[in-house]
């Protein structure tokens, strides 16, 4: 059985692409695998260090794990800043990590050229802490996306280091976890690639129906086919590959049928994707509701998660103390 960890920044609300893609395989997963899921509110800070929507941020991810089926009592889910052992492993683990490792970083200097106002050391050591994280529960997997995969490279090299420094064999090898041929890719809406938070082509867990439509009727097509099973360009593509996700088989290859003989009304497939998003969705949407207006139910579960997590953390921690030679008197 695996430790498997993920964790996901609370700036923003969830949308279907987190749904299809890594929610549904974490809903699965949680059966067979040790699992913890976090909410990484302390990362939120090195970017979006604004009180008044912090915490309103990471209660919508909570409601939006639970609703999506994530069972508190299977896996372990809690909020990072829940788990003080973390700030201190991070702090740990920081007189092991190199300033020039951590300007190399691809995301750091990402956001030193698009934020340059805000270069904080936060945003430097953000590896570190992701680092921690992991190894706090000394996870044998990590569920990552591409735009991650560094920064699980080197929680493997921080672990590696730290084990030949001190000459022991405590951390494992974080490896990504790989959902294969059950990773759905959800494209966006606006013809590119992946429905993404900050592409702005998503359709959110939260949004109304009327949202909904209106953000499937502005979609990107093209000019339509012009001859029979000619070849499809991206935005129809994509606009396909959602419906095989939302729509029954039949629906969808009604419509596949109609492209082929250049029958197809653009606004008839829109339309219908937006039903079915629609029908698909709606029930989500109302749990979320549910869910976030329950406050007593959210804080029994944040506190029951931050327990837990905690006690694997505890564990970690004291023994990291002892092997740097950190001794109580
Ligand atoms: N950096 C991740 C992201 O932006 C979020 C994250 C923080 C994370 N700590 C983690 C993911 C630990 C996996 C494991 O998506």
């Amino acid at each position: 059985m695996e430790t498997v960890l993920s964790g996901i920044r609370s700036t923003g609300n969830l949308h279907l692409g987190n749904y299809f893609g890594a929610l549904s395989n974490f809903v699965k997963m949680q059966h067979d695998n040790k699992c913890y899921f976090f909410i990484a509110d302390y990362h939120s800070l090195t970017t979006h260090p604004d009180p008044k929507i912090l915490h309103p941020n990471v209660k919508n991810v909570l409601s939006e794990y639970l609703a999506a089926g994530i069972d508190p009592d299977v896996a372990t889910i809690y909020i990072q800043s829940d788990v003080p052992q973390v700030a201190e492993l991070y702090l740990l683990l920081n007189m092991h990590a190199f300033i020039g490792e951590l300007e190399r970083t691809a995301s750091f200097k990402d956001k030193v050229r698009k934020h340059s106002e805000n270069v904080n050391a936060g945003l430097l050591t953000y590896p570190v802490l992701m680092a921690a994280d992991i190894l706090i529960h000394r996870a044998t997997r990590v569920p990552v996306g591409k735009d991650q995969e560094q920064h699980l490279e080197m929680t493997r090299k921080f672990a590696r280091r730290f084990n030949n420094f001190y000459g022991v064999d405590y951390f494992p090898e974080s490896l990504p976890y790989n959902f294969g041929k059950d990773s759905v890719k959800i494209p966006g809406l606006d013809g590119s690639g992946k429905m993404g938070k900050s592409e702005g082509n998503g359709i959110y867990l939260a949004d109304e129906d009327a949202v909904i439509r209106k953000k499937v009727m502005r979609a990107v097509t093209d000019s339509g086919p012009t001859e029979p099973n000619s070849p499809m360009s991206d935005s129809i593509r994509n606009i396909f590959t959602i419906m095989e996700n939302v729509s029954t088989p039949d629906t969808v290859q009604y419509f596949l049928d109609k492209y082929n003989r250049c029958e197809i009304r653009y606004g008839d497939l829109k339309k219908q994707l937006a039903e079915d998003i629609i029908k698909m969705i709606a029930p989500v949407r109302e749990r979320i509701k549910e869910i976030s207006s329950n406050d007593a139910y959210l804080s029994k579960v944040a506190r029951e998660g931050a327990e837990k997590a905690r006690e694997s953390a505890d564990k970690t921690v004291s023994e990291v103390r002892e092997i740097m030679g950190i001794v109580r008197f």
